[in-house]
């Protein structure tokens, strides 16, 4: 676990010459905590392959051991999840640590809201500065009852009920977590429960249920569930598909570095989480789809970028729930581009694993790159030259931070450091090794 006495593990990036190759990146991290939290609901044994093992879903693996659920995990990497039932859950024993994870922590106390437990969670530096309100009130209308710190945040007391309530949410935010905190207290919360969304967010929670033999009904804005729905006993195996966000890091440096031509297989091409190949398409960007697939409920196929003149855009706002932990390594992109890229709508990412629009701004500013704020929209003024680069970035234990400006390094003029990595393992545990498999420098 990360403290700010820890000892910073800096990395420094350089230009290549060309990177090459067909890697596959590790499963989805969205997806495994779900997969992890709905096989625990399930009645009978899911086998689970292509999970992601970064830090953030093992904390969801370790907070679901404490409430009694048995997970074991294979040599080959199989893990293995013996389902307690809808309403199964035990009291957690300890404290519940979800380290760096927002989706972990926010997700569990929707999953437990519908229990008669005490549990407090808490996380590391970067986690007890993320908003937690944003799911306590919801879930507080359901029944629950918490003892926070100042302005929502952790570590915090959830007190749940065994009486939950249903309710109809309008989300107030574009939020895919607090859709889904919501939906799995539904699930074992008598009577019908709906969350309205305005914008649609990531759908994986509810192609999920599906998958596991829950009735979820949406039409694009309703998404309405019936708790406590009768389950049968079966043995299931499902398969993470690749990670499009750890697949951005890859193929965004294959299009910027030349000579490049880089695939990466098996990735998850939902639509609610492909705007940044959109975005990039509409810079210039020569990326092609091919062997599309489905698995688990979750369209897949092979993404290749090669090298290409990208020029700056304009991105909408509505089109930041697609694209939302994207932004970073589009910034890196729009930093090597022809002209202004104007990427409007971010207020989200002020709350993120780090403040990510001054994280970008600052990062960017180290490498020579002219970028700033204007609002809640963020400008970067590319030159269609790479940056200068030759900057210290701070990555302030944000993993798409530090990884973002490592692709930055491969193009810029003059090699740029990243002052930690360590938080690259909540998310993308082999980044480095694939990377250095497509050819950038150790
Ligand atoms: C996630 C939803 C998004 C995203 C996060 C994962 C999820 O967060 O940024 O990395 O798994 O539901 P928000 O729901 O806060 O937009």
């Amino acid at each position: 676990m990360h403290s700010s006495d820890d000892i910073l593990k800096s990395a420094t990036s350089r230009c290549v010459k060309s990177l090459k190759g067909s890697i596959f990146v590790p499963g989805d991290k969205s997806i495994s905590h779900r997969a992890l939290m709905l096989s625990s609901q399930a009645l009978g044994i899911t086998t689970i392959r292509g999970l992601l093992e970064g830090d953030d879903v093992l904390a969801t693996a370790g907070a679901l051991r404490e409430c009694g659920v048995p997970i074991t995990r294979d040599t080959d990497g199989t893990w293995r999840v013996s389902g307690r039932g809808i309403g199964g859950l035990h009291a957690p024993s300890s404290i519940l640590d979800m380290g760096n994870a927002g989706t972990a922590a926010r997700l569990m106390m929707g999953l437990l809201t519908p229990y008669p437990y005490s549990i407090l969670f808490t996380g590391d530096a970067s986690l007890q500065k993320r908003p937690m309100q944003r799911v306590i009130t919801p879930l507080e209308q359901m029944g629950a009852r918490f003892a926070s710190r100042e302005g929502g945040r952790l570590p915090l007391t959830l007190t749940g009920t065994s009486t939950a309530i249903p309710i109809t949410y309008e989300l107030p935010i574009a939020s895919a977590q607090v859709k889904s905190a919501i939906l799995l207290a539904a699930l074992n919360t008598a009577g019908t429960t709906t969350v309205i969304e305005r914008e649609a967010t990531r759908d994986h929670t509810e192609r999920m249920l599906r998958f596991f033999g829950i009735e979820v009904q949406s039409d694009g804005t309703h998404i309405t569930l019936n708790g406590q729905q009768a389950q049968t006993a079966e043995e299931r195996s499902f398969t993470v598909p690749g990670d499009p966000s750890s697949a951005a890091f890859p193929l965004v440096a294959a299009l910027l570095v030349p000579n490049a031509e880089v695939t990466v297989r098996n990735v998850c091409l939902n639509p609610l989480r492909t705007g940044l190949f959109e975005q990039l398409k509409a810079m210039g960007a020569n990326l092609t789809i091919s062997n599309r697939q489905e698995v688990g409920g979750e369209a897949i196929g092979d993404i290749t970028a090669r090298n290409s003149n990208l020029s700056g855009i304009d991105v909408p706002a509505h089109v930041a729930p697609s694209m939302i932990d994207e932004y970073p390594i589009l910034a890196i992109a729009a930093a090597n581009a022809k002209g202004r890229t104007c990427m409007r709508g971010l207020a989200e990412l002020r709350v993120k694993e780090s403040d990510r629009l001054a994280a970008i701004i600052d990062g960017l500013t180290a490498c020579g790159v002219n970028a700033y704020a204007e609002g809640d929209d963020l400008i970067v003024e590319g030159t269609g030259q790479p940056p200068r680069g030759g900057g210290t970035v701070t990555t302030h234990f944000d993993h798409r931070i530090a990884m973002s400006f490592y692709i930055c390094g491969l193009t810029a003029q003059q090699p740029v450091t990243v002052d930690d990595t360590r938080a690259i393992s909540t998310s993308f545990p082999n980044f480095m090794a694939l990377m250095q498999e497509l050819g950038a420098s150790a």
